[in-house]
């Protein structure tokens, strides 16, 4: 990515950056000289990743962010609004996978944790990131947002029920969101990754049985890696993408082809 790409001087929240994605997209985002409020409930990890963005040549601020909470929320968005005047888009990434198990043994208290990083919380970043874009106009290209949804937000996840639905909920709030604001030049759009091996999908890829069947599915023969996704979302996030939004987009390796 270079100057050309339209990055350069941008500004960008990304939530779950201290980790996988979220700190993938933050570092190529950077190389292409964006501006970042990076936030992560590893605060941590997320200042970690402001200095690796730093050093690729973009300026990045960190915060300690809990997407659940909306005063946590409100109080990054705050923080990159001071520090940059505008944010021109975001990633919200952070997630959680919840424990393996069928659904009919699924604790209450696991699937309310799930739902409550992976929909509350990408609802709660939406609306702080929509208000914020809706007081200024927008940048050529327009805004644009990326929800980190899945493969398990397009079909189902048999051993992951809670994750299934919270990540269905993602598609549903990109969808509903991106109908509404295009008019406002806010694109809205999300990525649905295949496995990728991070700490998320750690218990997963520690399956050979897991592997062995995802493999099984995909059309490419090899698992995708995190800057695979990141390289998406970064074009999501660029005027390249002007035309592209309320799209489900599919990082697979062919999975769901
Ligand atoms: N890795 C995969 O195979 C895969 C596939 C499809 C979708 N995804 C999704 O992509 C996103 C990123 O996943 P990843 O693989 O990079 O995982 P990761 O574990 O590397 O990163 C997720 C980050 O989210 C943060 N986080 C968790 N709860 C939080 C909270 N309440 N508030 C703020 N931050 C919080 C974690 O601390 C972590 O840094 C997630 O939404 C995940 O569901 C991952």
């Amino acid at each position: 990515m270079n100057h050309e790409s339209g990055l350069r001087g941008r500004s960008f929240l990304i939530t779950g950056a201290a980790s996988g994605f979220g700190r993938a997209a933050a570092v190529s985002l950077a190389a292409a000289g964006a501006r970042l409020a990076l936030g992560d409930i590893n605060a941590a990890g997320a200042a970690q990743t402001a200095e690796q963005a730093r050093a690729a040549g973009g300026e990045a601020l960190s915060a300690s962010l809990d997407v659940t909470r909306e005063e946590s929320v409100a109080a990054l968005t705050e923080a990159a609004m001071r520090a940059y005047g505008r944010i021109d888009g975001a990633f919200n990434s952070a997630g959680v996978l919840g424990p393996m198990g069928p659904m009919a043994e699924v604790a209450l208290s696991d699937f309310d944790r799930v739902m409550a990083v992976n929909a509350r919380g990408v609802w709660l970043c939406m609306q702080a990131q929509l208000r914020a874009m809706l007081a200024a106009p927008a940048p050529a290209g327009g805004y644009s947002i990326v929800n980190a949804a899945s493969i398990a937000g397009l079909v189902g996840s048999p051993m992951l029920p809670a994750y299934t639905a919270s990540k269905h909920a993602v598609v549903g709030m990109t969808r509903a969101a991106a109908r509404l604001y295009g008019k406002d030049r806010i694109r809205v759009n999300c990525v649905c990754p295949g496995p990728v091996e991070t700490p998320l999908a750690g218990p997963l890829f520690g399956s050979q049985s897991y592997r062995d069947m995802m493999m099984a599915r995909q059309a490419l023969p090899e698992f995708g890696k995190v800057e695979d996704v990141a390289a998406l979302v970064v074009w999501l996030l660029s005027p390249a993408a002007s035309m592209v939004t309320g799209t489900p987009a599919r990082v697979d390796a062919g999975a769901l082809a």
